[in-house]
């Protein structure tokens, strides 16, 4: 018997040029590097530069994929891309990278599900793959959570930066080997209840402006500890796996405390999670893909590895990926 898989065979990452550390930020804000890295573990995060826009992000990124994969946008038939930080409200952002990558044929959409959505953009794009509905979809998580911070607000804006990640999913028959490659499970969740611990003050709808990120952050780490690890056994569970089994944990990189207490929980020791919260800080969407790209660019993950992703972010939104890379 056969079964149809998704394979991951390209990835790519980009990060705007501009780096702003901890002690540029405290010239203008009442803190210091010391209180952000005790708290978060953050040093520093990338800001893109006027007029470098979401899409540019996901395009450089999305370029460096497709090299690795070995083709070209034509053999595209599906882009995914996860952001809440459109360029604009409407068309997608996927739609512009597809215009840009110069690929005439198939879908483009963007999917918003905040710090999640890479794991629910490569959940609707294995989705796609497993129901025959694609053969080789373009999965982007890109974020320009710079210009939706209240940079006067120190319990915020300390703690994101901007980026993109991209991964290239391809159809694979996998039969009766005992280790088949490819995604092998995805879980989302919702709980809109929450709504109000973490959302942005505005929109189009609503008060036809962009509005600023708010969170009540002591209330999101404390959900955040407990659906994670939640998250996590399901996603072993589902898949007969112990901890043990896991090589590589990459979680959305959020807050380091956040990603220990994760691992603890699970018995990790933290060398097989792979953390780039202090270099990247919380670029939403794209973290994941960011952190899954440097991992596998410089050897720590390899052919055969299984890799263990997870996340949560607004709405609430929380869940997990498991790949066999
Ligand atoms: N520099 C210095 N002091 C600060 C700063 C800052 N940047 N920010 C807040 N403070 C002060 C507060 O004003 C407060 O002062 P007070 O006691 O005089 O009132 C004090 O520090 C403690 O504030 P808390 O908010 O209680 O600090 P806490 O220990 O909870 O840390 C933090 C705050 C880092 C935001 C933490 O709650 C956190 O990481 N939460 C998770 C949020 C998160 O990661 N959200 C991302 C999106 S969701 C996701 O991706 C999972």
């Amino acid at each position: 018997m056969t079964a149809r898989r998704s394979q991951v065979v390209g990835w790519g990452a980009y990060l705007p040029r501009r780096i702003i550390t901890n002690d540029e930020l405290s010239q203008t804000l009442e803190t210091s590097d010391r209180w952000i890295v005790e708290r978060t573990g953050i040093r520093q995060r990338h800001i893109a530069a006027e007029g470098e826009c979401t899409s540019d992000l996901a395009l450089a990124a999305s370029r460096k994929a497709l090299e690795r994969a070995g083709i070209g946008a034509g053999a595209l038939d599906l882009i995914v891309l996860a952001t809440a930080t459109p360029d604009n409200t409407f068309p997608s952002t996927a739609t512009q990278v597809q215009a840009a990558l110069g690929m005439t044929r198939g879908a483009a959409f963007d999917i918003q599900a905040v710090c999640t959505g890479f794991v629910y953009a490569l959940a609707v794009a294995d989705n796609f793959i497993r129901a025959g509905a694609a053969e080789t979809v373009l999965v982007i998580g890109a974020e320009t959570f710079s210009r939706i911070l209240d940079w006067s607000d120190r319990s915020t804006c300390v703690l994101f930066g901007d980026g993109a990640g991209a991964l290239v999913l391809r159809a694979s028959e996998v039969g009766d080997e005992p280790r088949p490659r490819g995604i092998l499970s995805t879980h989302l969740h919702s709980d809109g209840r929450y709504r109000d611990l973490l959302y942005v003050d505005g929109g189009p709808s609503s008060t036809k402006t962009v509005g600023a990120l708010r969170m009540a952050g002591r209330e999101v780490f404390r959900h955040a500890v407990g659906l994670l690890a939640g998250a996590v056994d399901e996603a072993l569970a589902a898949n007969a796996l112990a901890p043990a089994d896991i090589d590589w944990l990459v979680p959305h990189q959020a807050n380091k405390r956040i990603l220990d207490a994760t691992a603890r929980k699970l018995g990790l020791p933290t060398e097989k999670v792979v953390y780039t919260v202090d270099r990247h800080a919380n670029t939403s969407a794209a973290s994941i893909p960011l952190a899954l790209a440097e991992a596998a660019d410089d050897g720590r993950i390899r052919p055969g590895h299984l890799v263990l992703l997870e996340g949560m972010g607004g709405g609430f939104t929380w869940g997990s990926a498991v790949i066999r890379w």
